[in-house]
């Protein structure tokens, strides 16, 4: 008999659980319990996820919100610390890089509670993104660690992480891209031109920034001529452009849509010419799918979308933006492999593992 506590809190972690959770209900004996920290609130940021991955309802949601990373980060540890002292987990599963994550993470430690951390070992190296601070607590404090690809081991081994709590698995989040690419479609009623650019963007390096998202916008708008833009909008990204008056000029060119579902995203992703975004995880979806990203950070936390895949970092470099797109329309766009173990079956690997814990 094992008990599984799984905490999950913003938009990437949603399809990271999902998967996890399916392959271990095939566990004999596995009981598992669903936490939302609630630090996405939004339908179409949280909702419309569980509903088309597939998640259980979550069991308990702590309604966190928003707020400073302090005041986030503080908020789950208050709240979660009464639900694992009354459950008394034997495990605690946390994905990704978020606050929920190293906050969860915090907690159960503290109360001798093992963890496991799915996609584990990622490092940017870039010290200014909120991320990786995440990304190194919660992998010093975790027992488990669950590695999408190899130099996520190689990470952990130069922090001093001991090899046998390491486990090369792969990425779930293609677990979810490879079940579900048959069901995507695009968001019903919306006016697709071809070729265009599907663009994200929610970095505070690249969005709370006034002249930096001032230029990207203008670089955008100037590459609608040539292609045009689909921009489904983070919910900070639009109180960015709201607060600073920034005007994006939408219309038929360049079409600014509310945060996409799921399966629409990933339609969005597959019949793009080109990605345009600073998130970390479409850089991995659109390795998996063939289809060239341009991201617009200097440094990456997934190295081998970049060495294997269709990735190309390129910073806040608008001028380099510009060249790639032409590169790209002539048809010279980067061909990409699929990474080693992003197959469709991470989950079942990580289950196998929990199963054979004594
Ligand atoms: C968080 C994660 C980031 C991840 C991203 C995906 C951290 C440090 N960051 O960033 O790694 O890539 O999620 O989206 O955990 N908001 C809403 N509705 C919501 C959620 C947020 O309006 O449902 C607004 C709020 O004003 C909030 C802002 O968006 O202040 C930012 O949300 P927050 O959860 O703090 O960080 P993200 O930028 O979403």
């Amino acid at each position: 008999m094992m008990n599984i506590l799984h905490v999950v809190g913003a938009r990437p972690n949603f399809m990271k659980a999902a998967p996890v959770v399916a392959a271990l209900a095939r566990v004999p004996g596995a009981t598992q319990v669903l936490v939302h920290t609630g630090q996405h609130y939004d339908a179409n940021m949280s909702e419309v996820f569980f509903r088309q991955l597939g998640l259980p309802e979550p069991d308990i949601n702590l309604g966190v919100g928003s707020g400073s990373h302090a005041e986030q980060t503080a908020r789950v540890m208050l709240a979660l610390e009464p639900v694992l002292t009354a459950h008394r987990p034997d495990l605690l599963m946390v994905y990704g890089d978020i606050n929920s994550t190293v906050a969860a993470a915090l907690v159960a430690a503290k109360l001798g509670i093992p963890v496991a951390h799915v996609e584990a070992g990622l490092r940017s190296f870039d010290r200014t993104m909120p991320e990786e601070l995440n990304r190194l607590v919660t992998d010093q404090l975790a027992d488990l660690l669950f590695t999408p690809s190899a130099d996520g081991d190689a990470n952990l081994a130069r922090e001093g992480i001991p090899p046998a709590r390491i486990h090369l698995v792969g990425n779930v989040m293609i677990d979810t891209l490879v079940r579900l690419l048959p069901q995507a479609a695009p968001p019903a009623g919306l006016a697709l031109a071809s070729p265009y650019a599907l663009v994200t963007l929610h970095r505070p390096s690249n969005v709370d920034d006034a002249a930096a998202l001032r230029a990207l916008i203008a670089a955008l708008i100037s590459l609608s001529r040539e292609l045009q833009i689909v921009f489904p909008i983070h919910p900070r990204t639009r109180q960015r452009l709201a607060s600073w008056q920034i005007d994006l000029l939408a219309g038929d060119r360049f079409l600014l849509l509310d945060p996409a579902g799921y399966l629409e995203f990933l339609a969005l992703q597959r019949d793009a010419l080109v990605v345009i975004t600073d998130s970390g995880g479409i850089q991995e979806e659109t390795t998996c799918l063939g289809v060239p990203c341009l991201t617009m950070r200097e440094n990456t936390e997934r190295p081998v979308t970049v060495t294997v895949g269709t990735n190309t970092l390129i910073g806040q470099d608008t001028e380099r933006l510009r060249e790639e797109v032409q590169a790209i329309l002539s048809g010279s766009a980067k061909a990409g492999a699929i990474p080693p173990l992003w197959d469709g079956h991470a989950a079942e690997r990580i289950a196998a593992i929990v199963e054979g814990l004594p």
